[in-house]
């Protein structure tokens, strides 16, 4: 199992806004601004934080959807920051990528095996249709779906059933690694336990490796190796999921695991409340960006240079104050 099968350095990715009729570029939105992390082959980081914190960004810029600003992207010890279009479809066949409801992308007037077919066209090209179709029929039954949906429309299947279809159709082109974009964020509790079970299952299968991305952190303790907390475009915690989900550091992590239901603790949980939104990525608060919001806030914090300090091992955390219970 390779150690860094997927490895991202430093990235940075600021959207320009322009304005006026000249289209003068008028400021930055600094949606990811310096975050580091590698996957090891076969494992899952889940990337967690509030929405607009510069997740489905970092997401988008592995695969060259959105352009890199800075840093670098490499998968397998290739260099994979900016592909040009032309260039796109082999990384496709090693990172796949699941959105929020992958009912957007599935054509309503094609029947899901045939919609299935095409993705696995991609790796067998050559391949006569009966024998495509022979293939789809087992993907289906892989995700936990039967031969008889072949012939089934897209508005025919429930949410969590259309997750799985899109699932079956990532893992049609038998990529090594998954990047899930909120893949379960729009389920009900009961139905996202069963896709995060698919996709476990998937993993110790095909030896998978997973970028899970969730804005929640109770839908990531069941299938996280790694743990990366962001906020405004950078991480403020990272840890194994052990490290996260039992010692967290980070007023942050601490505030977004207050909302988690039934942690194993015996101590009573106080569920707290974030002040405000999450400030706009243009203008960052100064010193530590959280300092607006956070409840263990210093006088200093306004003013602090943020590094990033490993405490435990493999441990880090970006707040310089809370070193955990003793
Ligand atoms: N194409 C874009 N152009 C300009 N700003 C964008 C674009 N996509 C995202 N943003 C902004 O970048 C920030 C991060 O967005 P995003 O990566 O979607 O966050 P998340 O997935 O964590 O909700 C947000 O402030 C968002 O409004
Ligand atoms: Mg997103």
């Amino acid at each position: 199992m390779k150690e860094k099968l997927l490895e991202v350095k430093d990235l940075k990715v600021y959207y320009p806004k322009y304005k006026g009729i000249f289209k003068k570029l008028a400021y930055h939105i600094k949606a990811v601004n310096g975050v580091s992390f590698s996957i090891k082959e076969g494992s899952t980081l889940s990337l967690v934080g509030e929405s607009g914190c510069g997740k489905t960004t970092i997401g988008k810029a592995i695969i060259s959807l959105v352009p890199v600003t800075h840093g670098s992207i490499v998968y397998d010890g290739d260099d994979i920051t900016n592909i040009p279009e032309e260039g796109r479809k082999k990384i496709a066949q090693n990172i796949q990528i699941i959105f929020q409801d992958p009912y957007g992308s599935l054509n309503p007037k094609m029947k899901i095996g045939y919609i299935l077919d095409e993705a696995v066209r991609v790796k067998y090209p050559g391949l006569s249709r009966a024998r495509t179709a022979e293939k789809t029929v087992k993907l289906l039954e892989k995700i936990g779906l039967y031969s008889n949906d072949y012939d089934k429309y897209p508005h025919e299947f429930s949410g969590g059933q259309r997750q799985r279809i899109g699932i079956a159709r990532a893992i049609a082109v038998e990529p090594k690694c998954i990047i899930c974009d909120e893949s379960v964020s729009a389920l009900d509790v009961s139905i996202q336990a069963d896709i995060i079970n698919l996709l476990v299952d998937l993993q110790r299968e095909e030896k998978l490796t997973y970028l899970f991305i969730a804005h929640d952190l109770s839908v990531v303790k069941y299938i996280s190796t790694d743990v990366a907390v962001m906020y405004l475009g950078r991480i403020v915690e990272y840890g194994s999921s052990d490290q996260i989900f039992k010692t967290p550091l980070h007023p942050y992590t601490i505030s977004l695991m207050s909302a988690v239901p039934e942690v194993e603790s015996k101590k009573k949980k106080r569920r707290i409340i974030l002040a405000g939104d999450v400030p706009s990525p243009v203008k960052t608060p100064s010193g530590c960006p959280f300092h607006p919001r956070c409840y263990m806030k210093r006088e200093e914090c306004e003013r602090i240079e943020l590094k990033f300090e490993e405490i435990g091992k493999g441990h880090y955390t970006a707040c310089p104050f809370n070193r955990g219970v003793k």
